[in-house]
């Protein structure tokens, strides 16, 4: 039973995305500051504190089989609300029989250091300042993005992974199930091996983490791309197929994270998930005007951005020297990589089709800036926490303005936008603009360095 009801709660992204499918009390932007929508987000703010805590109370129980468990779970979220329970197969998840017991000593550790709330990234929970454009796509479009449905599904679909073939968050993390003595033993050497990171690293590692965790506000904003969205919570239309499986996806990434922070015992947990929680209930403003056009080029910057973030957690992992960690966020990695190729895929397609409005909305996107998933997190404390963690981020090379300007010649690259021909006067400035602004960026940086 009590599986069953962290697997309900953990399937919370579909609940999100279930509410925001009621017509007239929908988040509208990710952040909309209308009440119910501010409600849908606290609730699902609040929730989540609860499927941590029953996921990390069953984790340690070692009572229940770890790797079903989260199979089950990337099953149910790809499947939507409508999933059937034939698929929780509950004598494959219970343990035929609970671990041999022995008494664990708590032992007080003198190598656990407590951040400082510094890692309790944030920025105020109220409405964001940015005037939210709403629906900018023309109704007309709509059309292409239903054309192109067969499209998604065979190229965009397959590059699901199956779920039988994915990584588990348990087959990096201790292994409850040999018994307190060994689990014991494998928690002692996790700490013993992360002391050789900073504490600017751990920072790091709770920003992504927070980013990664804040999942059910990523899927409602997917949902809020006119087009695309899944209008049911268990649409069969490909489109919504591809988010619920990235969601089920993208899932693992902040539940790995997050048990390695917790069992680690370096930073102020009680921190981490009030910021969890207010970053939740604030929602997400990228300032797409529900605009799948402009939706797909921030998921294409997004997905590269953590590709690049996780990668080079990887590498400090490396010198500091925990081999495991290094293989979590490389692994973490990889799965960024092939989201990326989706999202760029995507865009390269629209440019085929509609190669006037991509190129506008390319522009559109970049003259906001691609803001950060967590730009509206929040400690409870420190209103400028996000400008702390982006600075440490800067700081320790992990994700800097030269990464931004780099990610944008990428795409320009990848996406042959200097090729472009035959635009329309305002996709032409437009396609000026992108091609002109790595080397913008690149100024301004030297200038602020001199
Ligand atoms: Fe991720
Ligand atoms: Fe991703």
């Amino acid at each position: 039973m009590l599986e069953g009801n962290m697997l309900t709660e953990d399937a919370l992204p579909t609940y999100q995305t279930a509410n925001n499918t009621f017509d007239g009390v929908r988040n509208e932007t990710g952040s909309s500051p209308c009440p119910w929508a501010i409600w849908t987000r606290a609730w699902s703010a609040e929730e989540n504190q609860l499927i941590d805590l029953l996921r990390t109370y069953l984790y340690l129980s070692g009572r229940v089989d770890m790797l079903m468990v989260e199979k089950t779970l990337q099953y149910s979220i790809g499947a939507g609300i409508t999933i059937s329970f034939s698929q929780f197969n509950i004598p494959s998840i219970l343990r035929a029989s609970p671990p041999p017991t022995t008494t664990i000593h708590r032992r007080k550790t003198t190598s656990s250091r407590r951040l400082s709330p510094v890692l309790a990234v944030a920025s105020p929970t109220t409405s964001p300042s940015r005037h939210q454009v709403t629906h900018s796509m023309p109704p007309e479009k709509l059309e292409i993005f239903k054309s192109l449905e067969p499209w998604v599904s065979e190229n965009i679909l397959p590059l699901r992974k199956p779920v039988e073939k994915c990584w588990q968050p348990i087959e990096f993390l201790p292994d409850p199930s040999q018994g307190p003595e060994q689990f014991e033993e494998e928690v002692r050497a996790l700490r013993q091996r992360v002391l050789g990171l900073s504490d600017e690293y751990f920072v790091m590692l709770v920003g992504n983490m927070l980013t990664e965790d804040a999942l059910p506000t990523y899927q409602t904003l997917f949902n809020t791309f006119d087009g695309v969205r899944d209008e049911t919570g268990s649409s069969p239309c490909p489109w919504a197929i591809w988010t619920r499986a990235w969601s089920a996806e993208e899932n693992r990434h902040g539940d790995l994270l997050r048990t390695y922070l917790y069992l680690s015992g370096r930073v102020d947990m009680l921190m981490v998930e009030k910021t969890l929680q207010y970053s939740i209930g604030a929602g997400i403003d990228i300032g797409a005007e529900n605009n799948p056009y402009m939706g797909f080029v921030y998921t294409s910057f997004q997905e590269r951005a953590t590709f690049l973030t996780h990668g080079n957690m990887a590498r400090l992992a490396t010198e500091g020297e925990d081999p495991v960690l290094a293989r979590i966020c490389g692994t973490i990695a990889a799965d960024e990589k092939r989201h990326e190729n989706a999202y760029t895929r995507i865009i390269e397609k629209l440019l085929e089709v509609d190669p006037n409005t991509t190129m506008i909305a390319i522009a559109n996107m970049m003259k906001k800036r691609i803001t950060m998933p967590l730009h509206l997190m929040y400690d409870g404390q420190d209103p400028n926490i996000f400008e702390h963690f982006s600075a440490i981020s800067q700081n320790q090379g992990v994700y800097t303005s030269r990464d931004y300007a780099e990610i944008l010649e990428f795409f320009i690259t990848k996406w042959e936008l200097e090729k472009l021909e035959a635009l329309t006067g305002e996709a032409r400035r437009a396609q000026d603009f992108v091609c002109g602004l790595p080397c913008k960026i690149r100024r301004l940086e030297n200038r602020a360095k001199n």
